[in-house]
């Protein structure tokens, strides 16, 4: 409930009992309930008209203009551009699409221009290096996939950054003297793996930080003491599933949470208790359905994952299909939003969850909404991640 939902609706002086009889009443109205229902009013009207059909070849000519051309409502993203060259690139990749070798090419000698002389990337060329920056840029370089792509890569300072950002807790800062939240444990924690720079001082008691951030509703927060929020719970558990540590925390009340955080009707997810359905939380949320399996798979030494369904996998898929595509490429938060490269790259990475986990569901026709399978730890095609993972494994690691 928003906090001025009350006073919204002030009538003067009421008892207690009143008040009470008053919230519980089906027809209460606050705010929040009112564009609650404003968002369900327009889901049930595109659902009358609406088809669940994947418009890949829209999406891919908006997102091939986008790598070159980007309208100045971009502005804000100029101090995140390796993040505009994941969110392209990976979207690509899942709709089955690459740029072209001299594109891709391209892409590598800007992104190391964003490498910083002491390690990691920064958010443009000349800028400091931030960890979203430099997770956004190893992604970004991992789905290009070429040598000289994964050569430029100076995987020494980078291993230098992440040390010059941690913590005596284990946690680590966003950039040299910045804010420190679980999304720096994730971006460092996904760079080190992808390439092979972890060593288990860099991260000595990370978990123990990491657990602290799960509150009272089951979620993470990006701190300890903070609200829980799909964005940051899915840093939380992929953390801790990188860090093998999936024991240190309450993992009954995170389920608990999750699954309740799924829109009854629009199927699509919420990031946060009584907030509005987007879905850039297909895969905030969405993705922690695998990395769960994955730890009850473990614990129960079972590969039988049917057991643990535990979203409504079509629902999801149909929220995007139908509420999330505009009809001129891109995907958004809702319906009577614009699209935006972030959302197109959340939701179809979403979409992917929801075809195949636990099993393969895929709305039909299968061949129209099929997309590739992602990685639910970093976010990058599988293939494409254990090829880079390969590949970074056959390299000595750091010295320390
Ligand atoms: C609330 O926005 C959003 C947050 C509190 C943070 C979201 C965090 C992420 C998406 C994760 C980022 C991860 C990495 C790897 C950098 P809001 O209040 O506008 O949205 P809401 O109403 O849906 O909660
Ligand atoms: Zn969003």
């Amino acid at each position: 409930m928003a906090n001025n939902d009350l006073n919204d609706d002030f009538k003067g002086p009421r008892t207690y009992v009143e008040l009470l009889k008053e919230i519980l009443s089906p027809e209460f109205e606050t705010h929040t309930t009112r564009e609650q229902s404003k968002v369900e009013k327009n889901v049930l009207e595109l659902c009358k008209v609406k088809k669940p059909l994947l418009s890949r070849n829209r999406h891919i000519s908006y997102l091939k203009k986008s790598i070159t051309h980007l309208s100045k409502n971009y502005e804000a993203l100029d101090c995140s551009r390796p993040w505009i060259c994941y969110w392209t690139l990976h979207s690509l990749e899942l709709l089955g699409e690459r740029l072209d070798d001299d594109l891709c090419s391209n892409v590598v000698q800007f992104l190391n221009k964003c490498q910083s002389p002491t390690g990691g990337f920064g958010g443009g060329p000349g800028q400091d290096a931030h960890l979203a920056s430099t997770y956004a840029a190893v992604n970004a370089l991992c789905v290009i996939g070429s040598r000289e792509a994964y050569n430029i890569i100076d995987r020494q300072k980078t291993y230098e950054f992440l040390k010059s950002l941690r913590t005596d807790e284990g946690s680590f800062h966003m950039h040299v003297n910045g804010e420190m939240d679980i999304r720096g444990v994730y971006c460092a924690l996904a760079v080190a793996k992808l390439l092979n720079i972890y060593t288990p001082e860099l991260f000595k008691d990370t978990e123990k930080w990491v657990a602290k951030c799960q509150t009272w509703e089951g979620g993470f927060a990006g701190c300890p003491g903070m609200e829980a929020h799909g964005g940051y719970s899915f840093c939380g558990l992929a953390s801790l599933v990188m860090l093998n540590k999936s024991t240190v925390f309450n993992l009954s009340a995170f389920i608990r949470w999750i699954v309740n955080k799924q829109m009854r009707l629009e199927g699509g997810f919420q990031g946060r208790t009584n907030k509005l359905v987007d879905g850039c939380y297909s895969f905030w949320q969405g993705g922690a359905f695998p990395l769960i399996n994955s730890i009850l798979a473990a614990e129960s030494k079972t590969k039988n994952l049917e057991a643990y369904w535990m979203f409504d996998q079509k629902a999801l898929q149909e929220y995007l299909l139908i509420c999330c595509q505009d009809p001129f490429g891109g995907m958004l938060d809702k319906p009577g939003k614009n699209s935006d490269i972030y959302h197109t790259c959340y939701c179809l990475s979403g979409l992917s969850v929801a075809q195949n986990s636990p099993e393969k569901v895929i709305i039909e026709p299968s061949e129209v909404n099929a997309v590739e399978v992602t990685h639910p730890v970093y976010n990058i095609v599988f293939e494409t991640a254990m090829k880079a993972i390969k590949y970074f494994s056959s390299l000595p690691l750091p010295e320390k």
